[in-house]
């Protein structure tokens, strides 16, 4: 049987860290590809993490390639598009929106025709539009374009309940749909501690600033890096691509192409869907009440309002 391969199309930050765990799971072949500008730097890593395999005991064949080439990512498997520009401080994600599109046309034209049949995942910013854009641009259908954003403010949220409550992370399930940004929709009914309600486990105002700082989650490691975060949205890609690899048929939340579910239609919003080896299998319609309907428009407002940056 031919082991499976995911290409990374941008070895930065998110895709080093991603090509890392993706490695550890000993599931797949990697190819690295960035910029030419970026010379031999795929090169390197893609060295330096295969040699990581003896010491981690992972087998994954990884290659990096020199000044832009995509040689080695025909028919991947998975096709994931970390290339872009990251958030600075100061910087919103909409600030990202038209350099960043330039960034996403010319992966899509240069990945698509060697890995016509592969599934794509997106986790260039902003979120919800560049895999808005990664639909119109490739036409592909639907299931077969995933943005990342929920997998990642869903742990930042655990992460923060399991310090709060002192419990462990296992014990903890939380759940944040809507678009990756301030306004996201972290949804306290639905988030467990070991079956019950967040809200019974909580006071109001520790529940609300738990939902707040989950919020500018992002913001906040921008303002202590100087970039964006790296490891965690490297392992929420890397959950992606396995759930996709082993057709695990996990249900995640993922910004999707909605066409109708949950009122919405031309926009890619973050969703609870089944992930497979056909990408989205299915979307899930969770039932909102009015104030969580009303967050959610306040999401969808903020994205459509980032894609009319986008130049066609
Ligand atoms: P980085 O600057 O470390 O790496 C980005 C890499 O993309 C660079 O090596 C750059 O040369 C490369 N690149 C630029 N244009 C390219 C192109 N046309 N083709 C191939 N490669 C290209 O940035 P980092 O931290 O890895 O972030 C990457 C993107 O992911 C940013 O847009 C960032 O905002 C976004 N991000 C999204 C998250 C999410 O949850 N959706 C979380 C963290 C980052
Ligand atoms: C993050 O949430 C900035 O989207 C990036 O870490």
């Amino acid at each position: 049987m031919r082991r499976q391969k995911v290409s990374l199309i941008g070895a930065g930050n998110v895709g080093a860290s991603c090509a890392l765990w993706l490695a550890k799971r000993g599931i797949c072949d990697l190819v690295l590809v960035d910029i030419p500008q970026a010379k031999t730097m795929p090169v390197g890593k893609g060295l330096d993490l295969l040699q990581t395999g003896p010491i981690e005991g992972y087998n994954a064949r990884i290659r990096g390639n020199a000044d832009g080439s995509y040689e080695g990512t025909e028919n991947s498997d998975v096709v994931i598009i970390t290339g872009g520009l990251p958030r600075k401080p100061g910087m919103s994600r909409e600030d990202l929106v038209r350099a960043n599109q330039a960034v996403i046309t010319d992966v899509l034209n240069k990945a698509l025709p060697l890995s016509p049949d592969a599934i794509y995942i997106v986790v260039t910013n902003p979120l919800d539009t560049m895999t808005y854009l990664a639909h119109k641009h490739s036409k592909l259908p639907r299931n077969r374009i995933i943005g990342q954003a929920g997998i990642l403010d869903s742990a930042r949220m655990a992460a923060f309940v399991a310090q709060e409550l002192n419990v462990s992370i296992e014990n903890v399930q939380t759940v944040v749909l809507g678009g990756h940004g301030d306004e996201m929709v972290p949804l306290t009914r639905y988030s467990t501690v070991f079956g019950r309600p967040l809200t019974e486990w909580l006071p109001a105002d520790k529940l609300n600033a738990i939902v707040e700082r989950t919020r500018k989650g992002g913001g906040e490691i921008v303002n202590l890096l100087g970039t964006s975060a790296y490891y965690a949205p490297g392992a929420a890609l890397a959950k992606m691509a396995e759930a996709v690899l082993l057709d695990s048929k996990l249900i995640a939340p993922c910004s999707a192409l909605l066409q109708g579910e949950y009122g919405l239609s031309d926009i890619c919003f973050g969703v609870p869907v089944k992930l497979g080896a056909n990408g989205i299998e299915e979307i899930i319609e969770y039932k909102l009440t009015d104030d969580e309907k009303a967050m959610a428009d306040k999401s969808v407002k903020i994205i459509r309002e980032t894609m009319g940056a986008l130049k066609f």
